[in-house]
């Protein structure tokens, strides 16, 4: 593979608390270290003017394969995570079947290494066939490479069996995330509980459901020792109980999508099922109420949760089209634009939520430049400006909430294993 200095970028990587102009030597897919002085004999990338850090990680990415190749496909959903910068992505197990199994857990290995993009990560069923009745095969499922446990796309309603899965993923110390919503009162609604879905006549999901599920999952963890990290967190109440759970020493971490930092429930006053999403899009309290919890680190992972849906599935009625939006090529935009230029997080705390907080929670050895690390590498163009045009996404599906949307930051080099994946 051989040596690749990429030079004169400001490198940022927050796991060794490094923010400055400096040279970044890889060698056979390894980082040897920084401030590297050119041979000669080097590949070069001049990152002039351009950020250099560890490749950033989306811990939460449906590809659909198996059962949803008409949405994504792992080859096409990990080329979009490639454009948007990531080199390992994380992957839900609501697929069609479910990543329930050993075999599915391994055709899911097979199948990126054949794409050979990015990293896939696999998140496995917490319930045998995502039915939220009985425990699916943890111990084997660790044994085949999962990382984390979810049913995520449903919550888990039964609490024995949340508790049981605590305990069992101790065992492992892995951890679960939870797509935390109570559903008998969510069922039905399409959008936040508020004066925006009763202008628009249209069926709410109150922002308690939420709350009290995220309550139920800390006192779960908190009683068991487990591991909790909550999914999508999106409203006001669900920030303050992790925030003080955290404090009291609970085992919880969180995660934010750029599409509920970003947008309100006033969207949907479009009728465009783009912007339906589960947990819904929330009114201006929870969004500020979110932005405080990733300044003050009571949500440690900014993820995705690419979502792709076809077409024709979009295109159906508000209350039948599915709940989802693609997010892997607009993330880091929206990260840049929402989060760092208003001064809310530094570019190193944004990273630090996109590598080593992701890496740490899914017990990844990555999201770090340090010597003898895999030289996973994105150089991001923090000037580059750029138009969502659906159509031109990488993703196989174009759901995106921000078409049309002018942009400013995007990943311009990907670097896998020491190899370039992705030149724009
Ligand atoms: O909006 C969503 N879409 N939320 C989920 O929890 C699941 C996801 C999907 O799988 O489409």
């Amino acid at each position: 593979m051989g040596r690749l200095i990429i030079v004169g970028g400001r490198v940022i990587d927050p796991s060794q608390q490094v923010d400055r102009v400096t040279n970044l030597l890889i060698e056979d897919g390894k980082i040897v270290g920084l401030d590297a002085v050119p041979r000669g004999d080097e590949e070069t990338i001049n990152a002039t003017g351009k950020i250099v850090c560890p490749g950033l990680i989306d811990m939460h990415v449906h590809l659909r394969e198996p059962g949803g190749e008409e949405d994504e496909t792992i080859a096409t959903g990990t080329l979009a995570a490639l454009s948007g910068g990531f080199t390992t992505v994380a992957c839900c197990p609501n697929t069609d079947p479910p990543i329930d199994t050993q075999a599915a857990v391994h055709f899911v290995f097979e199948r990126a290494a054949r794409a050979d993009h990015c990293h896939v990560a696999v998140i496995a069923c917490v319930s045998k066939n995502r039915e939220g009745k009985e425990l699916a095969e943890i111990g084997q499922l660790v044994e085949a490479g999962a990382v984390a446990f979810s049913d995520d796309g449903s919550p888990i309603a039964n609490a024995d069996l949340m508790r049981r899965a605590f305990q069992y993923c101790l065992m492992f110390d892995k951890p679960i995330l939870s797509h935390a919503e109570i559903p008998e009162l969510t069922a039905g609604g399409v959008m936040h509980e508020g004066l925006v879905s009763l202008i628009l006549g249209l069926q709410g999901m109150p922002a308690a459901a939420e709350d009290a599920m995220v309550a139920r999952d800390i006192a779960l963890a908190e009683s068991t020792g487990g591991r909790l990290h909550v999914m999508h967190v999106s409203t006001m109440g669900s920030v303050q109980a992790i925030r003080r759970a955290k404090a009291r020493g609970v085992r919880v971490t969180a995660e934010v999508t750029p599409h509920h930092f970003t947008l309100t429930d006033e969207a949907l006053r479009s009728f465009d099922s783009n912007f339906k999403v589960n947990p819904p899009l929330r009114s201006r309290e929870h969004v500020d109420a979110l932005i405080e919890g990733l300044v003050d680190g009571t949500i440690d992972v900014i993820a995705s949760d690419h979502a792709p849906h076809a077409k024709e599935k979009k295109l159906q009625e508000l209350d039948r089209a599915p709940f989802g939006v693609v997010g892997l090529e607009t993330t880091l935009s929206l990260v840049i634009m929402r989060l760092i230029e208003p001064g809310h997080l530094t570019w190193s705390q944004a990273i630090e939520k996109m590598t080593v907080n992701p890496a740490r929670i899914l017990g990844l050895n990555k999201g770090t430049l340090a010597p003898g690390a895999d030289a996973d590498v994105t150089i991001i163009d923090p000037e580059l400006r750029w138009q969502v045009e659906p159509e031109e996404l990488l993703s196989k599906s174009k759901n995106t909430a921000f078409a049309g949307w002018h942009m400013k930051g995007r990943a311009v080099t990907v670097i896998v294993g020491g190899r370039v994946k992705f030149r724009r």
